[in-house]
């Protein structure tokens, strides 16, 4: 009897532990991943990280936003992660020349690392191909921009000899270079004359910074400059340009300006008219999505992403087709 009561509590209690340590089970099971960005005021990374939520809620994770603008926030981000239990996380670095020290101090929390947008460069400058990244094949987008410019050119019946392009440049970054270059390259092969491009560089990746670049470039157009095409390697290096070309006193008819990323545009391409011609949209519904979900596979079955991403597909946006393209991907408000 007394054997029996006591086998029979101990198989309730065994039953109460088990069925504790299962829901413990469950909720230690409830993955957070971290998702930090280089500059969380600008559009582009909101709605990254908007998508990267709507993963997480679609899927079962927690997001874990930070914004990391230097290098002493993104280590302190890092241990912030480690200390809140997440497993992983989804960064766009300040500055890519962190890499090295990211990963050494991910490491030592043993979190996992997907660069996104800007890819990590090791001590040398070379990049860091080990790191799983995802990111634009930026040459090929700059191409698409430069020749979307040309094109507008073209049919606004430009004459080369009297246009002329400004292009705000950011070679610091790697990705930005390339989709410059790119930009260059498309404006060429269309019959832009070498000389009548002005690369002219930024000293920050913003509007006050591609205002200053665009106009110390300004100054040295020719008389002979009538048109212009302002160019850069996102919608922020273009909005300061075209910024410049108004106060310089041209008109909206003179002005081509097409930006690369489409999510920091949607204000401008509200106004009427204006320089701003257009972006190209970019796919920030994978930016921010698809790592997040392949962070959250990484940390919960293994499976890594692929070392490298490249997304090439864009949408040149203008005020005729705007609401349509964003709509289909749900940015339109
Ligand atoms: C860089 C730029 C962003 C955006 C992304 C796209 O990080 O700073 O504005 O263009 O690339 O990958």
């Amino acid at each position: 009897m007394f054997i029996q009561r006591n086998i029979r509590s101990l198989t309730c209690a065994a039953a109460l532990v088990a069925a504790s340590s299962f829901s413990g089970w469950v909720s230690a099971e409830e993955v957070k991943i971290g998702f930090l960005v280089k500059q969380a005021e600008e559009p582009w990374f909101q709605t990254e990280w908007a998508f990267a939520e709507k993963a997480g809620k679609d899927k079962g994770f927690t997001v874990i936003k930070i914004a990391v603008p230097d290098g002493e926030k993104t280590l302190a981000a890092i241990d912030t992660l480690a200390a809140s239990g997440a497993k992983g996380f989804v960064i766009c670095p300040s500055d890519t020349s962190l890499g090295p020290a990211i990963m050494a101090k991910a490491k030592l929390n043993d979190l996992k690392v997907l660069a996104v947008d800007d890819r990590f460069v090791d001590a040398h400058g070379k990049p860091m191909e080990d790191v799983p990244y995802v990111g634009l094949a930026a040459f090929k987008i700059g191409q698409k921009q430069g020749a979307a410019m040309a094109a507008e050119a073209k049919k606004r019946g430009w004459d080369w000899s009297a246009t002329y392009a400004v292009i705000n440049t950011f070679d610091e970054l790697d990705t930005g270079k390339k989709r410059t270059d790119g930009s260059v390259d498309a404006l060429k092969a269309a019959g832009l004359p070498a000389d009548h491009i002005l690369l002219t560089a930024q000293k920050t990746l913003d509007v006050p910074g591609s205002m200053d670049s665009t106009n110390s470039a300004l100054v040295k157009l020719p008389g002979a400059a009538k048109n212009l095409i302002v160019g850069g390697m996102n919608d922020s290096a273009v909005l300061g340009g075209v910024r410049a070309t108004e106060s310089a006193g041209f008109k909206a008819a003179n002005v081509i300006g097409v930006g690369i990323n489409g999510t920091d545009a949607i204000g401008e391409l509200k106004k009427t008219d204006s320089g701003f011609y257009g972006s190209m949209l970019l796919s920030p519904d994978t930016s921010g999505y698809e790592t997040a979900s392949q962070m959250f596979t990484w940390v919960s079955t293994g499976k890594e992403p692929a070392k490298y991403t490249a997304l090439d597909t864009v949408t040149l946006i203008t005020r005729a087709n705007f609401q349509q393209e964003l709509t289909k991907i749900g940015l339109w408000k």
